[in-house]
């Protein structure tokens, strides 16, 4: 549906007169009028809105996910544009996206940033230049950004250890395989879950940080595995990372006597690992890329949206997979 210009033309009018119309260069507007964060919660004012998306890297199943449910929430609303970047997995890469955005003029900026630290600067430039930021999933440093949405890792990071703490019986040996420590989930997957374990008999004998990769967790387990003859668990903070994991043990022969635990819970990987066998537990980290957009229509159209949106996650074992896991916390 497409909107009616001539239906908007006096509000148009007024925002051009009042100064506040053609402040930054909107191509795919010709009136050039600008919506953000004004307006009065009626449909947007312009026909066509431009959002860019900064991925920071396509190379994991799940941000392929997440960049399909914005594709797909965009879809019905033919008055948003999505303009896609991928960073491949390099902050300055992603720093350049923003800044790209910023010049070019977008109309909302979503980013799912690969570090907090570096890409907070970027962030706070495009919030002063006027444009609407949802950071998504990772976060960046204090709260100069129009809202965030992502699951609780901290909690998921707890409800995973208080899920091991159980099914180990309050004791054993644990490899603890982190997602970048420089990101937030995994800063957050890791306090969580010492938390959780921190007055059972559990003891990690072995800890490194994966990057989120497959093939680093692969390398690490391999490093544990030639170290230590018990183990009892591994917690990887991904199911990448867990699948790694679980691919060294079964060339090392020892797959059956380890339990592999991970987060994501995508239908088509981690889920289905639980239901091969492969991974004894995962933890749903839901990509919120719907909710993006629904934010996204809301800030176009002057409503306000909370500061924090905080998506649900459910737990996925053999005993409930096929009944499609169990919500947490
Ligand atoms: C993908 C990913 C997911 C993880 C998320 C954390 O890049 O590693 O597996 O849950 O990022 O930000």
């Amino acid at each position: 549906m497409r909107h009616n210009t001539a239906r908007y033309l006096p509000v148009i009018a007024a925002l051009a007169i009042a100064g506040l119309a053609g402040c930054k260069k909107t191509p795919s507007n010709s009136a050039g009028a600008d919506s953000h964060g004004q307006g009065d919660g009626n449909p947007i004012t312009k026909a066509t809105s431009t959002i860019g998306m900064s991925q920071c890297n396509l190379g994991e199943p799940w941000r392929v996910q997440m960049n399909d449910d914005i594709r797909r929430a965009a879809a019905v609303h033919p008055e948003l544009k999505v303009i896609f970047k991928d960073a491949q997995n390099d902050t300055l890469k992603q720093r350049s996206h923003i800044e790209e955005f910023i010049s070019a003029g977008v109309d909302l900026i979503i980013i799912s940033p690969k570090e907090a630290q570096p890409l907070t600067e970027p962030v706070a430039k495009a919030m002063q230049a006027g444009i609407p930021v949802i950071v998504l999933d990772r976060r960046v440093t204090g709260d100069n950004y129009t809202c965030f949405i992502g699951a609780d890792n901290r909690l998921i990071g707890r409800e995973a250890g208080k899920w091991i703490v159980n099914t180990l019986g309050g004791k054993g040996n644990v490899v603890e395989l982190k997602g970048l420590m420089t990101s937030t989930p995994g800063q957050d997957r890791h306090s969580g879950f010492r938390e959780a374990i921190k007055d059972s008999q559990i003891n990690i004998i072995f800890e490194a940080d994966m990057k989120w990769l497959e093939p680093d967790a692969r390398k690490e387990m391999e490093s544990a595995l030639s170290r230590f003859d018990q183990i009892d668990l591994v917690y990887a903070h991904n199911d990448p990372g867990a699948h790694g994991a679980w691919l060294a043990a079964n060339a090392a022969g020892r797959a059956e006597k380890i339990r592999f635990v991970g987060i994501d819970a995508l239908p088509h990987e981690g889920v289905l690992y639980v239901k091969q066998g492969i991974l004894d537990a995962t933890f749903q980290y839901p990509t919120g890329g719907a909710e993006a957009i629904d934010a996204a229509l809301k800030v176009l159209r002057g409503e306000s949206v909370p500061k924090e949106i905080t998506l649900g996650s459910r737990v996925f074992t053999k005993e409930n997979v096929d009944n499609g896991g169990e919500p947490i916390g």
